[in-house]
This record gives structure tokens, C-alpha cells and sequence, in this order.
């Protein structure tokens, strides 16, 4: 028996309730197999930090730490919520874990499943991958406010661009596309106006490229992106994009991909050094939290993207195998979130007749 230790870490919100389904779903799929989930749970988010002041103690980080990967629900209080004021979740915690585990592929896939509703109108064939750098850009904390609460007030954000921080996502990106059947791959930024990092980026990607040949190579400035993803969403194989580009655009694939529910996201340290983490894009939605209103399969499909990781390959398939074939009933049926694990875990067990249990 294989024993995979696993650190989950529902959160704040709808966070719990769309891990419970990841959770049960796992236990399914590998119900039977020679894979043992070893869980811990970690009690971390804004709820936590209501209760008892702390974000992230560093005994609970070294704790995760030691574990093969991390499920992570959703973080962060109801916005404008003044007890929350300064606290500052969701930099003390989901990207301190990005950061110091060194999650530099934010891998964010959007692929729209038969029978799935797009808010496009005609949206064709969307099947692709963002590939977010998770460590640095804006995100990098570098900057502050000077001279604070007066008219002379001057806030900076600067963006941090290392050259083996983009080396190593856009390696990790063309390695991405040459596992795809298009092999193409379109980098995205802002090199008309953002010159410094931007003429960085090209550098790394000409010089990445000349390694891979049979990719197809693209550019598009993020702003012409949009209007790409939106128009033409089939032209896009693997995107890979700086941190905050990626954010934006990852929401706008998630709406197009079906809905910001069905979104799923691996944050990967590819060098194994530090324990990779899975969460969906969405958030903790105080507006429908508690409800049974949220829909777990973003949670569902970041856990399939986690087994994957884990060399766990025919589960993965058998869990999008499963979500693919509850999304192609679904109609406009509304469901709870419980009801729509149910249905999935139970196209699971029709599905293992077919396939092979174990990997
Ligand atoms: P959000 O993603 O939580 O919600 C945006 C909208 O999408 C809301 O209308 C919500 O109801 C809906 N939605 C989100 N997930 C859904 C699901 N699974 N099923 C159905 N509908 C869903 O974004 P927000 O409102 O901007 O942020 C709320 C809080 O979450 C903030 O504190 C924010 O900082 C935090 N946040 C956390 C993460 C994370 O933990 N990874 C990501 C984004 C936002
Ligand atoms: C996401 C979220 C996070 C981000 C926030 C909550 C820090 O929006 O995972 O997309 O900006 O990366
Ligand atoms: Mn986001």
C-alpha cells in the first residue's frame, strides 16, 4: 500500500463545503486501490484568524510542509469586514504557501465539457491551459506607501521579474505544450508599455524556444488577450503569462469555460522540494456560503489535477471521466452542492466497471 500524507485545508466560506465533495470523491475513486489517504487537516483562513489572531504559525507551516500535497479550499472574509481589516489573509497565508513552497507553475486548465452552458455565444472548441507564474510580478509584495494619509502620498507596487523565475515557468510551459496535441504556445504581457519586464520575457521565451522546435510560438499583449479569449477562444493551446495577467485572465477562462464553479487550479513546485497545492480559482463566496449552493466540481477537478501530480493517472482520468459525464446531464437543474458530489461519485462506480481500478 501506497500512503500519500495530505494536507487539506478547507478554509473560510464555501471553502469547507466544496472540499467535503473533493474529499469524498477521492475516497471513491480510490476506494479499493492500493493508494491510502493519510489526512490532516489544517483549521487556517479568516475564520481562524477571527478566533485567535494567527494567520499561518510557523509550527503549522513546517506541518504541511511534510506532507505529499495540499487540498485547499478557498480563504478570505466577507470584503469590507472591519475585524479584517489589515489581517489580510489571503497574502499571509495562500500566497505564503505559494511563495515559500515555491509553487511557480500555477497551472489553471479551461476546457469547456460537452453539454456545458458558456457564456459565450458561440464558443466552439475551448480546451486550454494557463500557465501562471505563482511567484513573483505584482504579486511579489515589493513596494509601500510613503508620506501616508496626505495629498503627498505615493504607493508603489513594483513588479519582480528574475530571469530564472520566467525561465523556469516558461520551460515548464513548453513542456506543457509538447505534451498537448496542438503544441502551441502564446505568451502573454504588456511589452509596449511594460519595456523592462517585457523585453526580460521575450528574451527567456526566443531562447526557450529555440529548444522546441515543433512548438508553434505566439505573443499577444494581455489586453488583446482578452478580446482573443472572448472572440476566438479556440485558437488558444497553453498560455503562459506573469502572475497578475494570469489571475485576471484565469477568471475570464473560468466564465468561459462554464462558470468560475467548474474552474480548477494545481499550484505546483515541479522540483518536488516542497509539497504542491490544489484549490480551486474561485474564491470563498461569502454570498452563497453555508447554503449548500456552491458547486464542487472546481474543488472536485483541482483534486483530479492533484492525483494526476501523484502519478495517480487513471484515477484522474476516472474523476474527469465522471465530471464529464454528470456535466453533459446537468440541463438547468439546480442542485446542492452535496447532490452534485453524489452524482459524480456515483458515475464513479458505473464508470470502474470499464476501467482498470489501480494505476
Ligand atoms: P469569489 O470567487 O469568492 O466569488 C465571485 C462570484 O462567484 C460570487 O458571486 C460567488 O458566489 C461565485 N462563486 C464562486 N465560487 C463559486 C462556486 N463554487 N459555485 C457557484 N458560484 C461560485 O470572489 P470574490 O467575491 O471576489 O472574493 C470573496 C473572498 O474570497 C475575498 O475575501 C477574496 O479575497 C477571497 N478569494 C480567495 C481565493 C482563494 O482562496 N483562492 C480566490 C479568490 C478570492
Ligand atoms: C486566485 C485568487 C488569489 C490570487 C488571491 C485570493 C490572493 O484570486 O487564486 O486567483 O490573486 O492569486
Ligand atoms: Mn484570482
Amino acid at each position: 500500500t501506497r500512503t500519500i500524507k495530505l494536507a487539506v485545508i478547507p478554509g473560510d466560506g464555501i471553502g469547507p463545503e466544496v472540499i467535503a465533495e473533493a474529499n469524498r470523491v477521492l475516497d471513491a475513486v480510490l476506494d479499493g486501490s492500493d493508494v491510502a489517504l493519510e489526512r490532516t487537516e489544517f483549521k487556517l483562513g479568516a475564520d481562524r484568524f477571527l478566533e485567535t489572531g494567527e494567520t499561518l504559525p510557523e509550527i503549522e507551516q513546517a506541518a504541511i510542509a511534510e506532507h505529499d500535497a495540499i487540498l485547499f479550499g478557498a480563504v478570505g472574509g466577507v470584503p469590507g469586514d472591519p475585524r479584517l481589516a489589515g489581517a489580510n489573509i489571503e497574502r499571509g497565508l495562500l500566497l505564503k504557501l505559494r511563495f515559500d513552497f515555491d509553487h511557480y507553475a500555477n497551472v489553471r486548465p479551461c476546457t469547456l465539457f460537452p453539454g456545458v452552458e458558456s457564456t459565450l455565444r458561440e464558443p466552439g472548441t475551448v480546451d486550454f491551459v494557463v500557465v501562471r507564474e505563482g511567484t513573483e510580478g505584482p504579486y511579489a509584495g515589493n513596494g509601500g506607501r510613503l508620506r501616508s494619509g496626505t495629498m503627498a502620498e505615493v504607493a508603489t507596487e513594483v513588479s519582480v521579474n528574475t530571469a530564472l523565475g520566467i525561465e523556469r515557468v516558461v520551460r515548464y510551459a513548453f513542456e506543457t505544450a509538447q505534451h498537448r496535441e496542438r503544441r502551441k504556445l502564446t505568451w502573454v504581457h504588456k511589452t509596449n508599455v511594460l519595456v523592462h519586464s517585457g523585453a526580460t520575457w521575450q528574451r527567456i521565451v526566443e531562447a526557450v524556444a529555440v529548444e522546441y522546435p515543433e512548438i508553434a510560438v505566439d505573443y499577444l499583449h494581455v489586453d488583446a488577450a482578452t478580446i482573443a479569449m472572448v472572440q476566438d477562444p479556440g485558437r488558444f493551446d497553453v498560455i503562459v503569462t506573469d502572475n497578475l495577467f494570469g489571475d485576471i485572465l484565469t477568471d475570464l477562462a473560468g466564465a468561459i469555460g462554464g462558470g468560475i464553479g467548474l474552474a480548477a487550479s494545481g499550484n505546483i513546485n515541479p522540483d518536488g522540494a516542497f509539497p504542491s497545492m490544489f484549490e480551486p480559482v474561485h474564491g470563498s463566496a461569502p454570498d452563497i456560503a453555508g447554503k449548500q449552493q456552491a458547486d464542487p466540481t472546481a474543488a472536485i477537478l483541482s483534486a483530479a489535477i492533484m492525483l494526476d501530480h501523484l502519478s495517480l493517472t487513471a484515477a484522474a482520468e476516472r474523476v474527469r471521466d465522471a465530471v464529464r459525464a454528470d456535466l453533459a446531464g446537468r440541463g438547468a437543474e439546480r442542485r446542492s452542492t452535496a447532490e452534485i458530489g453524489d452524482r459524480i461519485i456515483a458515475h464513479l462506480s458505473v464508470g470502474s466497471d470499464r476501467d482498470s481500478r489501480n494505476d
